[in-house]
């Protein structure tokens, strides 16, 4: 069932056909191996925000595969700035997408991990308090979680001074949290790309130039150039590019 505003393949294999849910979920698939994929959206000209927010720079087909990504993943990994400035409510999906969950054997909702060195977090935000699955916040062993944090989240530490990234995933690939969707920001997506982390970009290239100011989609301290091979192209009606580049081209389903 095709939703909304078409979306076509360009590269390879171009589809005249728009590009259904069902083939969508299975150009955004699970990999057989521990995955990490970051998603953003970006303008034309390289912002990661218009006006402060994402929101500016996404339509409704950034939206379509936005979803289909969280539908998909294990764990939905998100910075705290992000967390704090976009507001984030609890994750919850449609009837539909949790049918396909079952479906496909996993948990009714991805959990949601908040990785924080400041542990400046409040446990009465929606993102916790209403989160149907208990989240996970990784952060470091000198972190003191604020009152109440850890009733409403696990709250693990991973390294000292300051967050031990490829020590956090190994433990939610422990807990069975193998398919990894980080939505940013650009402070995480810089760390994890100074780590080596990233298996995939997921990039909506809005047709807006938003001019000077916002910044990019990574942020930090310089980190070595990382390739990451172009795997499709999808181009919606209006305009939009939905870039996908990943270390590998396999996924399994
Ligand atoms: N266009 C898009 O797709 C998109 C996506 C996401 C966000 N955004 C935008 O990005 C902006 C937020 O960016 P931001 O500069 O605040 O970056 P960010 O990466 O969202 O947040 C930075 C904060 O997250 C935590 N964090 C990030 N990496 C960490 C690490 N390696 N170790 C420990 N803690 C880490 C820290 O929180 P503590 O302070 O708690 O230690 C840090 O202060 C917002 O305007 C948002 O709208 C855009």
């Amino acid at each position: 069932m095709t939703v909304g505003m078409p979306i076509r393949r360009l590269w390879p294999a171009p589809s005249t056909q728009p590009l259904d849910d069902t083939a969508l979920t299975g150009l955004y698939g699970r990999a057989d191996e521990p995955h990490l994929r970051v998603n953003f959206v970006a303008s034309l000209d390289g912002a990661v925000t218009v006006d402060g927010y994402s929101a500016g720079l996404s339509g409704e087909p950034d939206k379509r595969v936005f979803g289909l990504l969280r539908m998909v993943c294990d764990a939905l990994v998100v910075a705290a700035g992000t967390l704090r400035h976009e507001g984030y409510r609890a994750v919850r999906l449609d009837e539909r997408r949790r049918a396909w969950r079952r479906a496909n054997g996993l948990a009714e909702y991805p959990t949601l991990v908040v990785v924080s060195g400041s542990l400046d977090l409040d446990p009465a935000q929606a993102a916790f308090a209403d989160a149907p699955t208990r989240p996970v916040v990784l952060t470091h062993a000198d972190a003191e979680p604020p009152p109440g944090l850890t009733d409403v989240a696990d709250v693990l530490s991973c390294g000292t001074e300051r967050v031990d990234l490829a020590a956090g995933l190994a433990e939610l690939h422990r807990r069975g949290l193998t398919q990894l969707l980080c939505e940013g920001g650009p402070h995480l997506l810089g760390a994890l790309t100074a780590a080596d982390l990233v298996d995939e970009l997921c990039l909506t290239v809005a047709p807006l130039l938003a001019g000077p100011g916002p910044g990019r989609i990574t942020a930090g301290d310089a980190a070595p150039p990382r390739h990451l091979p172009l795997r499709h192209v999808l181009a919606a009606d209006d305009g939009v590019l939905l870039l996908r580049h990943a270390r590998s081209g396999d996924l399994s389903r």
